[in-house]
């Protein structure tokens, strides 16, 4: 089939990196002699009919896409309110989720669409796969700054929030240190602790809580008690968000919003309280939040990202479409959506990671 015209989109939470695979695209889409249509706001775009260029023109080019590499976010704006198979709307005053994928494929034909370019995560590459089986042409290209997909060696964005996540322990040791603390810190990593795991062993850290490893309070303490008896008084914990005690639930806001994922909210409080109680030092919590998503991508997540882009057009190019684009070192291949999504990546409790980790002192609680 000749390409003439595709879209490209962002889904799912933004990641450091977006905006260099966007630029790849564009650039060796364009190189092809292809209209690049940017798709606004993930596949709410397709819903809405919003697509846009930051130059004012129909289509994205090289004006567009120029300065962006080393940009965090995305120029194409994203959500993760996006499903078009559950779209939120109001109907009587009430919020209510519907089915609107078939104006999405009646759009992707109106907007004369040869194929769609979509970068996200694991939930967007399910949405993806639906619409594949509408009959869309579709090449994924998978972001998480969580690092759980499993098709993939792993995605960009990681690397970044792993290296904020890092500079900020530093900082929060010499603090800690001065005034004889235990700090504890949480970040990202819903149901994968990749994130709390790397930064706990690049930063030092004393103990570390994750998804994957329920935890009791007891050997946390011990640790912390420990360290104080050998003339260590403080200690850094790293707690991913989705961490939760043995027999016990995650910590969550609310109840989940209709057409979102259930905001997590509270594991690094929730452990201090827990904890503050059976020693003699003061606990403090520092939540990292939305700080590791932002920032400008490191080398590793740009090459990474750009290479994403460029296997992506190839795709494209080549009708390898229902394909996702992966690395698997040292090469970036495509492999089916279906099998990308069949199974989330996790850290491995028995693993090499988590042993090296157990091997310099890191308390997991478990
Ligand atoms: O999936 C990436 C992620 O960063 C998770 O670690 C986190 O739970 C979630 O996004 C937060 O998303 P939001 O922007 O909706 O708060």
């Amino acid at each position: 089939m000749s390409i003439k015209r595709i879209g490209v989109m962002t889904g799912g939470g933004d990641c450091p990196g977006l905006n260099a695979v966007v630029r790849a695209v564009t650039l060796t889409a364009r190189a092809r002699g292809w209209e690049v249509l940017g798709i606004e706001d993930a596949t709410n775009g397709l819903v809405d009919l919003d697509y846009r260029s930051p130059h004012g023109n129909r289509f994205l080019d090289e004006q567009d896409v120029e300065g962006i590499l080393s940009r965090g976010g995305t120029i194409l704006g994203t959500s993760n309110k996006s499903d078009p198979f559950h779209y939120v709307v109001e109907r009587d005053g009430e919020k209510v989720e519907v089915d609107v994928s078939d104006r999405v494929v009646a759009n992707y034909h109106e907007l004369g669409l040869d194929a769609l370019i979509s970068i996200g995560g694991d939930g967007s590459m399910r949405i993806m796969q639906r619409l594949a089986a509408k009959g869309l042409n579709i090449v994924g290209v998978p972001k998480t700054i969580d690092q759980d997909l499993a098709a993939t060696d792993t995605t960009f964005g990681f690397q970044t929030a792993v290296q904020c996540v890092t500079e900020c322990i530093d900082r929060l040791q010499d603090t800690a240190e001065s005034h004889d603390r235990v700090m504890l810190v949480e970040v990202m990593g819903r149901d994968a602790g990749f994130i709390a795991l790397h930064s706990a062993i690049a930063g030092g850290a004393h103990l570390c809580v994750l998804p994957e490893i329920p935890y009791r309070v007891e050997p946390l303490v011990e640790k912390i008690r420990r360290r104080k008896a050998e003339g260590h008084p403080y200690s850094i914990g790293v707690v991913a968000e989705g961490a939760r005690p043995v027999g016990g639930a995650a910590s969550y806001e609310g109840p989940r919003e209709l057409g979102a994922m259930r905001k997590l909210f509270g594991a690094g409080a929730r452990l201090a309280e827990a904890i503050a109680p059976r020693i003699d030092l003061d606990v403090r919590v520092v939540v990292l939040g939305h700080i590791q998503r932002g920032g400008s991508p490191v080398q590793f997540d740009r090459v990474l990202a750009t290479r994403f882009g460029v296997k992506a057009v190839e795709c494209v190019a080549e009708g390898r479409f229902g394909h996702m684009v992966a690395l698997r070192t040292p090469d970036i291949v495509s492999v089916p959506i279906a099998e990308a999504v069949a199974r989330p990546r996790t850290v491995d409790p028995d693993g090499q990671l988590v042993a090296a980790a157990r091997a310099v002192g890191i308390e997991f609680g478990g």
